[in-house]
């Protein structure tokens, strides 16, 4: 007898057991705990968030009361003091941008890129640790029984609450530098074939390419150095034991990549990551008329 065969269940029973999943009452909405990142990434996130919201699950989103774009909409919005005033919070975390614009020594546009990622760095950090160490909220976020968290690795404040409450955390991004995704999950990441960020390589690398592979990461390791390893310390604090960066990214249960292998080259991937196309910042604009008759 054919193998495959054994397992055939009749089509019947399988539309009946499909139509059973569906209609239990363990199908109705969810309740999701949302900690976003400030900024442009929330405007990805809230496009999803809106999708959930959309299914019937409710959505709680948590934020510092000082924010850039996370405001009260369909969601529920709890929000929590921030140690900044709205002048510190202005000056620390946008007084850099003009560099855009700046024409200067490239060294100079480094050192001072870094001064002004170490203080954004230092803004969200202290912000987590607001939310963390916030006991009546942290008491009022274990007894909402939230079955999942969605969060944003780029801020992993909310891998470590989902850890911290024992909930299963789901990443919702693009990507992150230096890898730590792709090591949280323990995901193969062969620096043979997958380019690295900013190398422009592709996934057929002559010898020097290669090597240009393998040495443009470790010039990301000091930023992520600032950028995360505040968090390990808390999550050590909070967990009562030594957590590394790369646990930190570990907590994650699910990763929700915004990305797509017609886009991007392609990369072993893991049975918990999940290309969800590319949802970034929603919201695009039709092109105007004008512009149609210019092409013309
Ligand atoms: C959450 O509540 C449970 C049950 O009451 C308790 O065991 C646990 O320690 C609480 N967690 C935190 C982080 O407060």
């Amino acid at each position: 007898m054919d193998r495959a065969a054994r397992f055939l269940v009749p089509l019947p029973t399988l539309m009946g057991l499909l139509i059973f999943l569906c209609v239990r009452p363990g199908a109705e909405g969810g309740k999701v705990l949302v900690v976003p990142m400030d900024g442009s990434h929330w405007l990805s996130m809230k496009e999803a968030v809106q999708e959930l919201h959309a299914r019937g699950h409710q959505m709680v989103v948590v934020s510092p009361e000082l924010n850039m774009h996370i405001k009260e909409d369909f969601f529920t919005l709890t929000t929590y003091a921030s140690p900044y005033t709205q002048d510190e919070f202005n000056h620390l975390l946008l007084g850099q941008t003009y560099l855009i614009f700046e024409r200067t020594h490239f060294l100079k546009m480094f050192l001072k890129a870094m001064e002004s990622l170490k203080s954004a760095a230092l803004v969200f950090q202290r912000s987590c640790e607001e939310l963390l160490h916030n006991k009546e909220l942290i008491r009022h976020l274990n007894a909402s029984s939230f079955e999942v968290v969605l969060t944003d690795p780029v801020y992993p404040c909310g891998a470590v609450l989902a850890k911290y409450l024992s909930l299963p955390a789901v990443s919702f991004l693009s990507s992150i530098p230096c890898d730590l995704d792709v090591e949280g999950a323990q995901c193969p990441n062969p620096s043979s074939y997958i380019p690295r960020l900013f190398t422009m390589n592709s996934d057929h690398m002559t010898f020097l390419q290669r090597v240009k592979n393998m040495l443009y990461p470790l010039a990301l390791k000091y930023i992520c150095h600032i950028s995360f390893t505040p968090y390990a310390s808390l999550a050590s604090e909070l967990l009562q034991r030594e957590v590394s960066m790369v646990d930190v990214f570990s907590f994650a249960s699910v990763w929700l990549f915004r990305g797509d292998f017609v886009l991007d080259y392609p990369r072993p991937i893991m049975p918990n990551m999940v290309f969800s196309g590319g949802i970034n910042c929603g919201h695009r604009k039709p092109l105007s008329q004008l512009n149609g008759q210019v092409s013309k």
